[in-house]
């Protein structure tokens, strides 16, 4: 057999989202619950024609008004096929064993913010390491050091429109650096690794910021009514700045998530995962989302161990993730 390089051949197995999602309310991976905005749909509906379908991808326009949506400039920012991609062409261009620092802000699964103070102390403390701030769920928090790529040379931050934006399914994230580190991840990425659909909505998407920002909104004002909700049936669960709950419910987490599946109700289980056992994760959506998950979810009351709390959120913070995807 050929063999991979060592650092695949050491990977773990990625356990897949499950199949068959459509149809269910799904908050299991942290997806927009209620769809993109409807002027996307009309501008994917307008590309969809043989001319464009038939030519490569140009990007140039679209890079200019993309930067500008971010308030970067057009040699600071790379349109990538969704984080993953970002991800990947980090590691092609800089990684080597233990080369580099990844932390996503609002993290995956806890959905906790690291203090700004400690992002610049590990910028500071690691000059030479390349440090991606993964800000997939910046819509949901406010909260960005995008700023800082022309304060530290060796950051590089990354964004998505899977998430708040609704577009998960287009793939289509992007890339942000000083130009020197840009310039470099630039010359590994692949020509073209974005296809002219997911650049076509991406640019009406950000006509619609109105449209992403209610819907953070809102899905602020549900996860806070998710929490008091948890509290008093007494679930402890981390303080969130994204669009989903940690919680803990011990050992029956996967029965608690099997009966919500009955109800047609996704939440992802973490029980996979050693560190992780008896956690359950869920995506915040609507109002009546919300309110039919924690209908369900208090149907299974009696299959959750409650615990104290300090020493279920010490177990919180003494897990240091290891992979965050979906
Ligand atoms: C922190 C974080 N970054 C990136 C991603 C994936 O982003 P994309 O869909 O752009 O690849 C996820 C998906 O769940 C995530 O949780």
């Amino acid at each position: 057999m050929i063999r991979p390089r060592k650092a695949v051949e050491r990977l773990q197995k990625y356990r897949p989202p499950l199949e068959g999602r459509a149809g269910k309310l799904r908050l299991d991976f942290n997806e927009n619950t209620v769809g993109c905005a409807p002027g996307v749909v009309r501008a994917l509906r307008r590309a969809l024609n043989p001319d464009w379908l038939s030519r490569y991808p140009e990007y140039e326009e679209g890079r200019a008004a993309l930067a500008e949506y971010f308030g970067v400039s057009k040699d600071e920012m790379l349109i990538s096929n969704g984080v993953d991609d970002a991800i990947k062409l980090i590691c092609d261009t800089f990684v080597d064993p233990a080369r580099w620092v990844a932390l996503a802000n609002p993290n995956n699964p806890t959905g906790t913010m690291i203090p700004k103070g400690d992002l610049r102390a590990i910028l500071e403390a690691a000059p030479r390491t390349l440090v991606l701030v993964d800000e997939a769920y910046f819509d949901f928090s406010g909260s960005t050091v995008l700023s800082w790529i022309n304060k530290f040379p060796n950051l590089a931050v990354s964004r998505t429109f899977s998430k708040a934006f609704g577009l998960a399914g287009l793939r289509i994230g992007f890339l942000f650096a000083n130009r020197e580190l840009l310039g470099l991840l630039r010359r590994a990425h692949a020509v073209f690794a974005v296809n002219s659909l997911a650049v076509a909505c991406a640019l009406e998407a950000i006509q619609h910021e109105d449209y992403v920002r209610r819907y953070a909104k809102m899905v602020q004002t549900n996860r806070a009514l998710l929490c008091r909700r948890l509290d008093r049936i007494g679930v402890t669960y981390a303080p969130s700045a994204a669009n989903f709950v940690f919680i803990r419910v011990g050992s029956k987490a996967p029965e608690i998530a099997r009966r919500l599946r009955e109800q047609d109700i996704l939440v992802r289980d973490w029980s996979y995962d050693p560190h992780l056992k008896g956690y359950l994760r869920i995506t915040i959506g609507t109002g009546a989302q919300t309110r039919r998950l924690t209908e369900e979810f208090e149907r299974t009351q009696h299959l959750i161990e409650r615990r104290d709390g300090a020493r279920a959120w010490r177990d919180l913070m003494t897990y240091s993730p290891t992979g965050y995807f979906a």
